[in-house]
């Protein structure tokens, strides 16, 4: 709980387009469901994805797609507050102190940006390398105690914690910045590239057969889910056998989220088969609950301007919020303003 006893969730998604199953499953299907547990702040990290080159036209189609995303999955702009993270300076204003907080060395560890920015480190952005700053200025400005993300962020977190425990202790504030705590679920955490199980799913994996993205039609997802590896033998029937066969373990991963099955009654229910019954359930089950989405998103993206509405609206009472803890920051570290 923060310092007026509330339990605030923040947590974002980057406009880069394509939005996969993966960020469905690890976060906003998570942020779906604990929408009425929380006050929740649910941004769309635009800032973030200019870390690496985007078209401007492309990104504003991106960040209202993100937004429909949101609002297609479930969320309600009315209890939760939605919003694009530039329209609400403060999180930029807080990442420039919050880089003044943070340690070189710090930065040095984060394997995300070892590996966005690949063999050619050089030419990388100064955003791209400072980016888990501006994350944490996410989080702390709303003085968020809770942030439900996939695993790939918690590196992120903890750098987060660690940044907000630095600058309590620096300026003599204690508990200024609670501490946030992650909210990583394990199994769909990490949701795998269907070609290739010892890669995450993720927007920059060249082959479309790797993912299934929120917009795919029954087809695409069908002809996804039949390419898909598994193995070359007959489901086991142990637990323990099936996370032997890491791309079989994902697909079971995906089913048993979606379709809120425990992995064991899945494997019980085909286990000494074949995959393609399995193959044609776990079609059926994606295409029962993923299209429906991308056909509302479609649809809200024909009202680009109701879009655009939500954000505007959710970032006026994301910058009240924000405009608070800036103030306080300001006063903490000696700024007149
Ligand atoms: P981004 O835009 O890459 O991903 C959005 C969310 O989706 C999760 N995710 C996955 N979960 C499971 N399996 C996968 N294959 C998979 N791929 C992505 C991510 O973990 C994330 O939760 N840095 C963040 C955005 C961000 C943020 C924040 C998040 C900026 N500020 C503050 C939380 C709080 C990112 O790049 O997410």
């Amino acid at each position: 709980m923060n310092e007026s006893g509330t339990k605030v969730v923040l947590s974002g998604v980057q406009p880069t387009g394509d939005l996969h199953i993966g960020n469905y499953l690890g976060a906003i299907k998570k942020f779906v469901k604990i929408q009425s547990e929380f006050d929740c702040f649910f941004c769309v990290v635009d800032l973030h994805a200019i870390t690496v080159f985007q078209d401007p036209k492309v990104l504003k189609k991106n960040t209202l797609e993100v937004a429909a995303t949101y609002l297609a999955s479930g969320i309600d702009p009315n209890k939760n507050i939605i919003f694009n993270q530039s329209s609400v300076p403060c999180h930029a204003e807080l990442a420039w102190i919050l880089n003044c907080v943070c340690r070189v060395g710090w930065l040095n560890r984060m394997t995300q940006f070892k590996d966005k920015a690949g063999k050619d480190k050089e030419n990388a952005s100064t955003g791209l390398y400072i980016y888990p700053n501006l994350m944490a200025a996410d989080i702390l400005i709303y003085k968020a105690t809770h942030v439900p993300v996939g695993s790939d962020q918690k590196q992120h977190l903890e750098l987060t914690r660690d940044i907000a425990q630095k600058f309590n202790n620096d300026f003599g504030c204690e508990d200024f910045f609670p501490l946030p705590e992650p909210m990583i679920d394990n199994e769909i955490s990490r949701i795998m590239s269907l070609k290739d199980a010892s890669k995450k799913m993720s927007k920059s994996e060249p082959s479309d057969f790797s993912r299934i993205i929120l917009t795919d039609t029954a087809d695409q997802i069908r002809a996804k889910i039949k390419k898909a590896k598994t193995a070359d033998v007959p489901m086991p029937d142990t637990d323990q056998e099936v996370t032997k066969l890491k791309e079989v373990s994902n697909l079971i991963n995906i089913y048993s989220s979606l379709s809120d099955t425990p992995r064991d009654k899945i494997i019980n229910l085909y286990q000494g088969k074949n995959f393609s019954d399995f193959k044609n359930d776990l079609t059926d089950i994606l295409i029962k609950n993923i299209t429906p989405i991308g056909n509302e998103m479609g649809k809200l993206m024909n009202d680009q301007s109701y879009l655009v509405e939500i954000l505007k609206q959710g970032s006026l009472k994301a910058y009240e919020k924000a405009k608070k803890t800036i103030n306080e920051v300001y006063d903490i570290v000696g700024l007149i303003r």
